[in-house]
């Protein structure tokens, strides 16, 4: 099996890139981490690239005059190293719509809401305003608008009483770090098909439903 070769954009402490490092440490597992970029320098992610052996570079964005030119520079840093899927993992940056079409349908994201609710940044405090009782992350191909593209795996987690930000933020982070190595694996095997605007899995789906509070 040849691995698919695989980057992971990140901006701050990496939690999600240890999650996909960790799956990748397994040979078995359809990708490898090929590369590491960050945006902003001295970031917690690079370090955890380093001890994994992994290549990491921070390219800060303040250097071009530019999105476009910042994204260009990234776009030939993948190229040269002939990078497949890329991963968006605390990736704080909008993408230029040039980027998101080149590398359409092979650059993914993790965001902290069941997507199309909750787009944009403060997901758990906006989650606890509007009184929802479930909440949870969503993985989904990257388009130009933010926080918006086909959706390829949600994981769901109750909302519970005495919640704040930080414990649900909690509750939904261990999901990302479950869905997202899943969703690359699905995306590596070629198990991911578009019908129209939509994404199809070729993956078993789950039993029983998830009730808050519990029947
Ligand atoms: C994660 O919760 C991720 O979903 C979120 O930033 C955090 C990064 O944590 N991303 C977004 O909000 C993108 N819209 P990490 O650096 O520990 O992976």
């Amino acid at each position: 099996m040849t691995r698919r070769r695989v980057c992971v954009l990140v901006s701050g402490r990496g939690s999600n890139l240890q999650a996909l490092l960790d799956a990748a440490a397994d040979h078995a597992y359809p990708a490898e981490i090929a590369l590491v970029l960050s945006n902003v320098p001295g970031v917690y992610a690079l370090e955890r690239a380093e001890k994994a052996g992994v290549p990491a570079l921070s390219l800060p964005h303040r250097d071009f005059p530019s999105r476009e030119a910042f994204d260009a520079a990234v776009d030939a840093i993948l190229t040269n190293a002939g990078i497949d899927i890329v991963c968006l993992a605390g990736f704080m940056r909008l993408l230029s719509p040039a980027f998101a079409a080149k590398w359409a349908g092979r650059l993914i994201n993790v965001h902290p809401a069941l997507l199309p609710a909750f787009k944009g940044l403060h997901t758990h405090r906006r989650a606890l305003e509007a009184g929802v009782k479930l909440h949870g992350c969503t993985v989904h191909l990257v388009t130009p608008e933010l926080d918006d593209g086909p959706i390829l795996v949600q994981a769901a987690v109750p909302v519970l009483p005495g919640d704040d930000e930080d414990t649900l933020a909690a509750r939904v982070l261990e999901q990302e770090h479950r869905i997202y190595p899943l969703a690359l694996r699905l995306l590596a095997e070629g198990r991911v098909r578009m019908d129209g605007e939509r994404v199809v899995v070729d993956a078993p789906g789950p039993t029983g439903a998830l009730v808050n509070p519990a029947p």
